[in-house]
């Protein structure tokens, strides 16, 4: 019995695939070189952007074929794009082939779906998870070892799904955590270890009592070993001095940062709702490098959110040009049903967005060349 893993999307959906392969093979299935050659395959999905999910689409129709020929394979679909409902709906009226369609909240219950889907099609979404603890993965890096830290998000960025798809903000207790660290050490063969969460940087504001992301890594770098920290993603609101602080003097901490602007220009922060200015997050650039010179920082942009003019995208340029970052990612602005953003007037027409991502990833080109010289 083979099965097959097709993962879209963020890191936290590559760690949760390597939850997917640890139930599967507990169940006795063994990994298929190819899709043809399984008996389970599954689709972790992504929603983030509208291409991410017309992949969804057009891989999980192209079994069609595969699925009369060999009608006992079990398809399963599972992740953010379906954990909403109007794309799990539209998933069932297009691919009634499907077996599972299951969202992010109940992916731990994978197994028991598969038993079921022998007897009749599972389509099953929950509305809000307790976190996990189930801490059982088939790693999938042989040198970095991914650790959820956090589930959810709390901002609602106008232009962001994440946060309906994923819920509210939930840690992990740092007991769980330095528990699980503890063991992935104990292993001997991870020298990074990536904590995960849509939002690392406001971890622990939800326990009782609170505790700082800033003390979380300083109680995880007390474990003996030698391994690196990591951690994505941060949101510049909750970068506190603390944090940089513990990034500046924490040997084990990684000194490189990822820190999503969106854009350099005011007006549009603020209708993004991304509670920071041009001048704050420069501010904390400059902190930064201050306290730690070697950093690497890293970023997102979105371009051509609507009613984005071409001067305000001159801005996230120029904010770009400022920085000097090591590496970008640079997006065109994707509606995203359900969103604030997607309402709004004045949404951008697709050859402009183009032309202002391709105008972004040529300066950051530049950039890269001028610091490789
Ligand atoms: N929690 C992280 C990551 C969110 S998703 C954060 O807040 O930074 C990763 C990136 O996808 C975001 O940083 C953003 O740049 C991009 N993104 C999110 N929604 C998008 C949308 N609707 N269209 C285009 N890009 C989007
Ligand atoms: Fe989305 Fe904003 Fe949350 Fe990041 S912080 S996941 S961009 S809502
Ligand atoms: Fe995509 Fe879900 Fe990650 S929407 S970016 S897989 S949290």
């Amino acid at each position: 019995m083979l099965y097959y893993i097709v993962t879209y999307g963020c890191q936290m959906n590559v760690h949760e695939s390597e939850k997917i392969a640890f139930i599967l093979e507990s169940k006795g299935y063994k990994p298929a070189q190819k899709r043809e050659d399984a008996d389970v395959i599954v689709f972790n999905t992504c929603a983030i952007r509208e291409g991410a999910e017309d992949r969804v689409f057009g891989n999980v129709g192209a079994l069609k074929k595969l699925k009369k020929q060999k009608p006992e394979t079990i398809i399963a679909v599972c992740g953010c794009s379906t954990q909403k409902q109007s794309t799990a709906t539209k998933i069932k009226q297009m691919f009634p082939f499907v077996d599972i369609i299951i969202g992010t909240f109940n992916l731990h219950k994978l197994g028991s779906y598969i038993d079921q889907a022998r007897e009749k099609k599972v389509l099953e979404l929950w509305q809000e998870g307790e976190i996990d603890e189930e801490n059982s993965f088939l790693r999938s890096d042989k040198s970095n070892a991914w650790v959820n830290i956090m589930q959810g998000c709390n901002n609602f960025c106008s232009y962001c799904i994440v946060p309906y798809v994923r819920g509210r903000e939930k840690s992990r207790s740092v007991d769980k955590i330095l528990q699980e660290v503890k063991q992935i050490v104990s292993e001997g063969k991870y020298k990074k270890i990536t904590l995960l969460g849509q939002n690392v940087n406001s971890y622990g504001k939800d326990l009782s009592p609170q505790v700082s992301f800033a003390s979380l890594l300083r109680k995880i770098s007390q474990i003996e070993g030698d391994f690196k920290i990591s951690f994505m993603t941060s949101h510049p609101k909750d970068l506190t001095n603390e944090l940089i602080d513990e990034i500046a003097t924490n040997d084990k901490v990684e000194k490189s940062l990822h820190l999503p602007a969106q854009s350099g220009n005011n007006r549009i922060l603020k209708l993004m709702n991304r509670s920071y200015t041009r001048e704050k997050y420069l501010s904390l650039i400059n902190k930064l490098r201050k306290k730690v010179p070697s950093i690497t920082l890293s970023s997102d942009f979105i371009v051509g959110f609507p009613t984005e003019t071409e001067q305000e995208f001159e801005d996230t340029l120029s904010l770009v040009k400022q920085v000097q970052f090591d590496s970008i990612f640079a997006f065109i602005y994707s509606p995203r049903e359900g969103t604030v953003a997607a309402k709004m007037d004045g949404q951008i027409p697709l050859e402009i967005k183009r032309d202002r991502v391709n105008r972004l990833l040529k300066l950051e080109k530049q950039i890269q060349k001028e610091k490789h010289k």
